[in-house]
């Protein structure tokens, strides 16, 4: 179920904020009823007639893309840079679900479904985001204890995650850690490491829950199955009803 103001914006039709101008009016009828209250839910099966138009509802989309570096996540860009919207070619109003920075690269979903985005982004439903970090010298197993039981970012701990250091390589003084986390924080996994003295020199996102970037290339991405679309939907239900 989805607000009415947001399923007519997400329809194209017009901005959220006028669909509310037009919900508040008295100009829209879901089923034949003039709905004039701003908090009414609607679902796929009701009929949605905004100033006598009867409103399209989109098809679900749902793409795994394997973003490359020097692309943002975001729908447009203010300063003309390229955008992971341009890398699909699709008329839909599709947006990234979460984001990931300027130079990290890796699994990036992106849709049109509201609330399966806002599902797969909250901590509390804890999807598993697998990150592959290299970043600067070599963690100490207390540093690793800190990270696996959390770390203060702005004042707020993180929650528990997992740590797998991958690789160490003495010449150059790096190492390549996984670290799988279900929050998404701004510069989460960046953070985390400078909070120990460390810096990330590359990041990539791996896998979220089962999705990884088998047979993709950078750049490239593919339509989720329906099967998979299912799988994460009874992944999040079972968060929802394991609380
Ligand atoms: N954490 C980061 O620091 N950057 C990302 O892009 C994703 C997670």
């Amino acid at each position: 179920m989805e607000r009415l103001q947001k399923v007519i914006a997400e329809s194209g039709m017009t901005s959220r904020r006028k669909a509310e101008g037009l919900i508040t009016s008295g100009k829209v009828k879901v089923d034949g009823k003039v709905i004039t209250e701003l908090g009414f839910k609607v679902s796929d099966n009701n009929e949605i007639v905004v100033d006598g138009v009867k409103i399209n509802k989109e098809d679900k989309v749902y793409y795994l893309l394997n973003k490359p570096r020097g692309v943002i996540t975001t729908t447009n860009d203010d300063k003309g840079r390229k955008t992971v919207i341009d890398l699909i070619s699709d008329d839909k109003r599709i947006y990234p679900v979460g984001r990931l920075d300027y130079d990290t690269t890796g699994v990036l979903l992106l849709t049109n479904d509201g609330e399966f985005a806002n599902n797969m982004m909250h901590p509390k439903n804890e999807i598993d985001k697998v990150y592959i970090a290299k970043i600067n010298g070599f963690l100490t197993p207390k540093d690793i204890i800190a990270l696996k039981n959390g770390v203060i970012i702005d004042n707020v701990k993180t929650s528990k995650a997992r740590v797998k250091v991958r690789k160490v390589d003495k010449d150059t003084h790096t190492s390549i850690v996984e670290l799988t986390i279900h929050e998404g924080r701004n510069h989460q996994v960046k953070n985390m490491f400078s909070s120990l003295g460390y810096e990330v020199l590359k990041l990539k996102r791996e896998r979220i829950a089962f999705l990884d970037l088998k047979g993709l290339n950078s750049g490239e991405y593919r339509r989720l199955t329906p099967k998979e679309v299912s799988k994460l939907y009874v992944l999040l239900n079972e968060k929802k009803s394991s609380k």
